[in-house]
């Protein structure tokens, strides 16, 4: 058996940069944690006992900085911003947010704004390379580690998540969550009016397309606006095919690119796009609209980050578990695609105060449940209070829990470094525009591998 801290061995991410939108602040935090037993107490009682109390004679500004703004993700943010607000009334708090799923626009915003030394006071940044090659090793971050120290906390989260925030001894950001990236969301209804079974291989999947193309109706809903969202599928398809060690190994360059697992997956991108089992507007949609789409019976099913989970249950809480089914993505079960959000202090923050005040918010365990909540990820720290997830969170955290193997992925930061991570995505989209030559593809990713994976 694997320690878990070898399973995630091999971990490897970049990170990348973008422009900003600014919304208000929103709601307040409407998640409370129960106890257990049936008595719930207040948020508030339960972040005393944590050590961290109102204070209303802080004041002065927090800019937060994320791209978070579709249906579940916004709510997780203005749940946790909610909270913040309760405690610290006289902080005026900036919600930065740059528009765009995946954060393509806002890493732009946020790599211009961090070279020229104009950090908001904490972002969004996935942990792995995006944070430790973008902005740790360039010197624009400081160690949170005595932060950790203070609450006691080390030990509350799985060692191979503060691996992917750490360098050097030294701890840079809290992980505010867990993100499963190999998942597959289906419409109940569809599946069972044409008598398919959720598929478990990519062969039932294929099978289950022609099915449905039979009735005119779309397999797979794509949001290839953002265009990351069809490398994931690819992702999915390579773990399926190759397993996690080919996986991992591709990533770090050690595999060459021309493997008979990428092949395989460039040839399950074949088949969608040739056979038209996709969205015939893929192009024009973005993540969260493919995902309305399987929800609103529009098409079958969607291969999606677990923020697409956050999405469904905005659009309405009380019933889209009982309407959406969802799996590990074909051929990957057993297999948990790491991605966590995270949060540091940069060097050169305004508001150093504030700021540390909101870290020790989202690393203590009311704020880590009150932000996953609604988010569609779980906690990042193991030792919250279960108490309140749905049973989608509960399956999650099960399968987090369980994992044969632990990898990462190229379009969040967490599977390899930035440069080969961007010539992949735009390797994958190149080749559905004219999905001719898989094995052709496979050897231009191979060139591109040979000179960024050094
Ligand atoms: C990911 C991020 C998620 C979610 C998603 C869609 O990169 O980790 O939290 O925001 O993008 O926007």
């Amino acid at each position: 058996m694997k320690t878990l801290q070898s399973r995630l061995a091999g971990l490897a991410v970049l990170g990348l940069i973008a422009l900003p939108v600014i919304t208000a602040c929103g709601d307040t935090a409407t998640a409370t944690v129960a106890t257990g037993g049936g008595t719930a107490a207040a948020p508030l009682d339960l972040l005393a006992a944590e050590g961290i109390k109102p204070d209303p004679s802080a004041s002065g500004q927090f800019e937060f900085f994320s791209w978070w703004t579709a249906g579940g993700e916004a709510d997780g943010k203005n749940d946790i911003l909610g909270l913040y607000k309760q405690l610290y009334p006289n902080v005026q708090v900036i919600d930065a947010a740059v528009a765009g799923g995946g954060g393509d626009k806002a890493k732009a915003v946020l790599k211009t704004r961090m070279q020229g030394n104009q950090p908001p006071d904490t972002f969004q940044v996935h942990g792995g390379p995006e944070l430790l090659a973008g902005y740790v090793q360039a010197g624009k971050m400081q160690p949170i580690t005595q932060l950790y120290k203070d609450m006691n906390i080390t030990g509350s989260f799985p060692k191979q998540l503060l691996d992917l925030v750490s360098t050097n001894g030294e701890i840079y950001s809290v992980p505010a969550n867990v993100h499963r990236g190999n998942e597959l969301f289906y419409n109940k209804q569809i599946l069972s009016d044409n008598n398919i079974q959720p598929p478990t291989t990519w062969d039932d999947f294929f099978t289950a397309c022609a099915t449905l193309k039979a009735k005119n109706i779309p397999c797979l809903a794509v949001g290839g606006k953002d265009n990351w969202s069809i490398t994931m599928l690819f992702e999915d398809m390579l773990l399926a095919k190759g397993g996690p060690d080919t996986f991992k190994s591709l990533m770090a360059g050690k595999t060459p690119w021309t493997d008979p697992s990428v092949v395989y997956a460039l040839g399950g991108l074949q088949k969608v796009w040739q056979n038209k089992y996709i969205n015939d507007d893929f192009a024009g949609h973005t993540w969260d609209e493919a995902a309305g789409q399987v929800q609103n019976g529009k098409a079958a099913m969607t291969v999606m980050g677990d923020w697409a989970k956050g999405y469904f249950q905005a659009n309405d809480a009380a019933n889209w578990s009982t309407k959406m089914g969802w799996e590990p993505s074909p051929g990957t079960k057993g297999i948990f695609k790491v991605i966590t959000d995270s949060f540091g202090l940069p060097k050169g923050a305004k508001n150093t105060a504030n700021t540390n005040h909101f870290l020790a918010l989202m690393a203590s365990k009311v704020g880590q449940v009150t932000f996953n909540l609604r988010k569609g990820s779980i906690p990042a720290r193991t030792d919250v209070d279960t108490s309140k997830f749905d049973v989608y969170m509960k399956d999650a955290a099960a399968d987090f829990a369980s994992a044969t193997a632990l990898v990462g992925s190229a379009p969040h930061g967490s599977a390899t470094n930035d440069a080969f991570a961007s010539a992949l995505n735009t390797g994958i989209n190149t080749f559905i525009a004219n999905p001719a030559d898989p094995a052709a593809a496979a050897a231009s990713l191979q060139s591109q591998a040979a000179d960024l994976l050094k």
